[in-house]
Parts: C-alpha cells; structure tokens; sequence
C-alpha cells in the first residue's frame, strides 16, 4: 500500500509580467553535484550544508524556503530565431524527510518565473509562490498518482515520496512535440522509459525572454525536512545525468520508531519539570498572599488548586515518571497568514481543546488508520454518517449525557471552523454550554474539517498539472496534491 504518500509536489510556475530582468546572462545550461559555490538565491529559511547539501525546509511549521539560479536564463524563442525550437530538461535529485512518518510538509515546487520576488506569499497550501488571491484561478491540467514504470520487470511501482529517500525527477518540454513530461524514479533506478506525466501544452505563450529557475518549498503545520542534493538544467538538449556519487549526503536521520513523539517528549517534560518547579517556589514565596488570589467562582464550587505539597507528594517531587500532564495549543488556519492572533483563532483552539477532551485523544494520531488520523476530520466523518458519539472518549464507558455529549462535540466542531467568521463568540459558546441557547441549525459540511490540518486534507499521492492564467500572470504547475489548487472552494 502506498497509504503513506502524501504531499509531494512538483510545481512549475511560469509567470509572465511585463518587468523584463536587465540582468539576464547568456548561460542557458548548468550542472550541481551539491551546491558549495553555486551562489544560489536563497529567500526564506533555505540555506546550504557546508557539505553542499541545500536544505528549503526545516520542520519548523508554516515555513517558507526558496533557492534559484542566480541569474535569469534566456527563454525567448526569438533569441533562437525561430529555427530552434523553444524546449528545456532539467534532472534533480530530491528527498523529503517527514517529521512525523506518515504526514509530510507541503512539499517542493520547480519553479520558471520572470522574478524571485514573491512577497505576498503563503506557505500553507501555495507553495511560498502564490497567495489566496490565485484561488479559482488555478485549473488543474493532469495528474496521476506517484508511480514509476520500472523497465526490468515493465509494470508501475508506486513511490513513497516522503520516506526520507533521495529521489530522482525530470522535467522535459519540446516545443516541437508540445509536450511536457515528469518523470519519477528512485535514486537506485535509471531515468525510466515511460514518464509518469506526458501532457501537451504550448509554454510559449507564458514565456517571457529571461526567466529564473529555482525551487520554493514550504511547510504547513506538519512539516519536512526538503532537500535538494544536485540539479542539472539544459535548454539546449538533454539535461546531463547527474552522478549520484559525487552528491552530497543527507543528515543522520531518527529511524521512525514506535514513539514518534518521544523525541518532543523528553524535552517538554523536562520544561513542565522546570515551570512546575518554579510555580512550586512562586507558590512558596507567595503563600501568604495567596488567599487573596483565590477567584470568586471558587468559593462557589469549592477549592480548585492542588498545594503544593499535595504535588510534591503525588508526583513524588515532581518525578519524570509521575508526570500529571503536558498541553502539547492549536494554531488557526488564518493565524499562519496573518500572523496574528485574535479572538476567533481562541476560539478556534477551544474548539480543539473540546474535541481533544471529548475524545480523549490528541488532534492528529499518526499512529491511527487513514479514517481516524485526523480527529475533526474523524468527528465531522462520524457525524454526517449520523454516529457522532462513536467518536467520544471509550474510556468514558457511555458514563455520560448524550446531549451533553453531543453539544460538546457539535460545538468543537463549530469552534474549528475554517473561516473564523463562521466561528462563535465566546460569549455565545458559554450560553451553549450553559444551556442558554441551542445550536443553530448546522449541517455538516465539508470544509470545516479543513481547519486544523489544511495541507494533509486532501487525497495523497496525487501528482497534478494545473494551468493558470490571469491578466498578471500566468502559471502551469503540477503538484502531488491540489491542495493549492482547490483552496478556493
Ligand atoms: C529552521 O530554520 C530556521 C532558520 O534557520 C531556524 O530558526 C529554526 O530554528 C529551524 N527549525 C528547526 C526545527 O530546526
Ligand atoms: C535568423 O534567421 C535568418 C534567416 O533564416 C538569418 O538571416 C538570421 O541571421 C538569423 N538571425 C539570428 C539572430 O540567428
Ligand atoms: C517586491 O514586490 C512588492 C510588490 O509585489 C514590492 O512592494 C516590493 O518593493 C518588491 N521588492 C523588491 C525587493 O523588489
Ligand atoms: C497576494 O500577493 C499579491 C502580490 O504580492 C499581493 O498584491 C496581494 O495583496 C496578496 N493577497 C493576499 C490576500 O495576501
Ligand atoms: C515525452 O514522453 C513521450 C512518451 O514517452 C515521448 O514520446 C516524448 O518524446 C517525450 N518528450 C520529451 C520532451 O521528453
Ligand atoms: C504506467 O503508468 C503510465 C503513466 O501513468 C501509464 O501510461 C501506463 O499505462 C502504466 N503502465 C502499466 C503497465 O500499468
Ligand atoms: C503556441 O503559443 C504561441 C504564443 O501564444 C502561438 O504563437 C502559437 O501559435 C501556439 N501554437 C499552437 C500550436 O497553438
Ligand atoms: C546540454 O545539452 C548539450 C547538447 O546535448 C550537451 O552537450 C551539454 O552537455 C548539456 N549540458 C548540461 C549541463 O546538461
């Protein structure tokens, strides 16, 4: 199964402006084994390994990492007076390290554009190219899931683009055929016969005379590592093989293990040691003052706090092993963009915390079949099937009220909404949860399983050719997934 393909994109972007570049020079073909030297322009968070290695994306989320040619290539048909027919092959080889093992980042993008300035761009679901401006711009030409066709035992064999392994991918256009191939394999494997991709097109309309070439990268709120290990590029006929040996080597990587969270584990309860700790000696410093602290609403329900020596004593002073509890928050969708935060992205993580608590489990279980890895996908799925309590913490054992239970659940998933107008105030969640005021009348619609995981939303494995086309620019692409493509729905 091929279940663990997810988000890989390829995307090539030619955007036709009227800035034509003075700087263009008249080199149209290059070969990198690694990068030491290459003065490659590099935006974002991208950056080269002293080993040559140019590393777009960490696993940081929501992140941006760009790398081009320093200098535009010459892609006018006139320069070849007609007589030479506009046509390019580029090779690269590729390799994406997932932080989590079956959910990647948004994935890597091949990029033709007449600038590399691309300010207005997003990482989440564009690539770092495009913004929410290009929605329902953006057609999707072709797509066919990753495979590659294998010439010794001739059948297609599927490609797990996020296992961590270096990659080969070209891309030829002929302007005499009008075709543009992609072509996938394993870095074991030679380039295969037949291309995943073969579509027609006419690129010379989106050509301008110079144009750069390069990769944008990004990370969503899963992220991976993207790397580019050597990259040859001809416009003049077939881009050279690169020679895997002379490549440079990929980081040490954690082998996936049974606990892919150990690894932010250690850490955050060693900080919940540390803030325990201190709230411990604030308590003992403030101890005096502290019935005054004491909140109204807790004389009417009765002490709230633990002492602290009732946590020094159950956590046998605060021991590794004896750990209460960490609170892995929840980013809204729209907070990636703006960078803000505001009243609905809070509300945006109650809801998280509601569904999280309902359920007894965490938002996002790698570990879990397809259906359940994501848990307000999982809920609204439930629900539209007409079962939502099926979704409810099992250790709960049916102890608790069905209403109770499903305004809880139905109210998360209000709160994850996408859209953060669609959310409700918090003033209104309180008048729900007190029984104040019903719910209103919602269906359960796609979409508002959207908000927590915006790039793992759609069908894996996918590799799309889109084209689009606006009076600024326009842009063929192809990608995994048509996550950037379907954005505007
Ligand atoms: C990713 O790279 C950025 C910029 O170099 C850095 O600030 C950040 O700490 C890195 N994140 C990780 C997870 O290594
Ligand atoms: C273009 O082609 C014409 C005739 O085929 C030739 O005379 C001219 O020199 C060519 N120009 C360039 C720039 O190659
Ligand atoms: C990049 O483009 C924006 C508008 O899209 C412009 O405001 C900005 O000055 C440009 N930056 C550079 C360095 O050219
Ligand atoms: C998208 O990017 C363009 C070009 O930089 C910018 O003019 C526009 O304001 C951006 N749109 C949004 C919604 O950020
Ligand atoms: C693209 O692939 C087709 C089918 O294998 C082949 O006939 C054609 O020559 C290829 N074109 C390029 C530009 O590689
Ligand atoms: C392999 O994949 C290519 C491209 O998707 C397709 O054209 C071809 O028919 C497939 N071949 C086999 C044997 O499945
Ligand atoms: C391809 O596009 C160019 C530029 O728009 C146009 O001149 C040419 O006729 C087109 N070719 C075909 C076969 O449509
Ligand atoms: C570009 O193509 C030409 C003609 O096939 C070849 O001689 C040259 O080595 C190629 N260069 C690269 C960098 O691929």
């Amino acid at each position: 199964m091929v279940a663990s393909i997810k988000l890989l994109l390829f995307l090539l972007g030619l955007f036709v402006s009227l800035k034509l570049l003075a700087l263009a020079q008249e080199e149209n073909q290059f070969i990198y084994h690694g990068f030491t030297g290459a003065n490659l322009l590099l935006d974002e968070i991208a950056e080269i390994h002293p080993n040559g290695l140019l590393q777009l994306t960490n696993t940081s989320k929501h992140q941006i990492g760009r790398a081009f040619f320093p200098f535009p290539l010459q892609f006018s048909t006139s320069l070849f007076n007609n007589s030479r027919p506009f046509s390019f092959s580029t090779q690269f080889v590729f390799a994406m390290v997932p932080e989590l093992p079956s959910l990647g980042g948004q994935g890597i993008a091949f990029t033709v554009s007449p600038s590399v300035n691309f300010t207005g761009a997003y990482a989440t679901q564009y690539f770092g190219i495009l913004n929410s401006t290009s929605n329902g711009h953006v057609i999707s030409i072709d797509s066919a899931p990753v495979t590659y066709f294998s010439d010794e035992e001739k059948e297609n064999k599927s490609l797990t683009l996020i296992s961590g392994n270096m990659m080969n991918l070209w891309i030829d256009y002929d302007e005499v055929e009008r075709l543009l191939n992609v072509t996938v394999a394993p870095i074991t494997s030679t380039k295969p016969t037949l291309p995943l991709l073969s579509t027609s097109l006419n690129l010379s309309s989106v050509m301008v005379d110079s144009m750069y070439v390069g990769f944008s990268s990004s990370t969503g709120a899963v992220a991976s590592s993207h790397y580019i290990l050597g990259w040859s590029f001809n416009r003049s006929g077939q881009a050279q093989s690169l020679d895997v040996s002379k490549l440079p080597s990929l980081p040490p990587q954690r082998k996936p293990g049974r606990k892919p969270y150990l690894r932010i584990a250690v850490p955050a309860i060693a900080a919940i040691i540390l803030l325990l700790a201190i709230s411990g000696a604030a308590y003992i410093i403030r101890r005096k003052t502290y019935e005054e602290l004491r909140e109204d609403w807790e004389q009417e329900y009765g002490p709230q706090r633990f002492s602290y020596k009732d946590l020094y004593k159950a956590t046998k002073g605060f021991a590794a092993r004896e750990l209460l509890g960490s609170g892995v928050g929840y980013i809204a969708p729209e907070v990636t963009r703006t960078g803000r935060a505001t009243t609905s992205s809070d509300v945006f993580a109650f809801g998280a915390f509601m569904l999280e608590m309902a359920c007894g489990r965490k938002p996002i279980e790698p570990e879990q079949s397809a259906e359940k890895m994501i848990l307000v996908d999982w809920v609204l799925d439930s629900w539209k099937k007409g079962d939502i309590l099926r979704t409810c913490d099992p250790r709960l054992e049916g102890n608790y009220v069905v209403e109770e239970m499903e305004l809880v659940l139905k109210l998360g998933l209000l709160c994850s909404f996408p859209t953060p107008a669609a959310r409700p105030g918090m003033s209104q969640i309180s008048q729900y949860l007190d029984g104040n005021a019903t719910l209103p009348e919602m269906l359960p619609l796609d979409g508002a399983g959207i908000g927590l995981m915006p790039d793992s939303h759609e069908e894996p494995g996918d590799c799309t050719l889109s084209f689009h086309r606006s009076n600024d620019y326009s842009a063929i692409s192809f990608s995994s997934t048509d996550s950037i493509l379907s954005c505007g729905r």
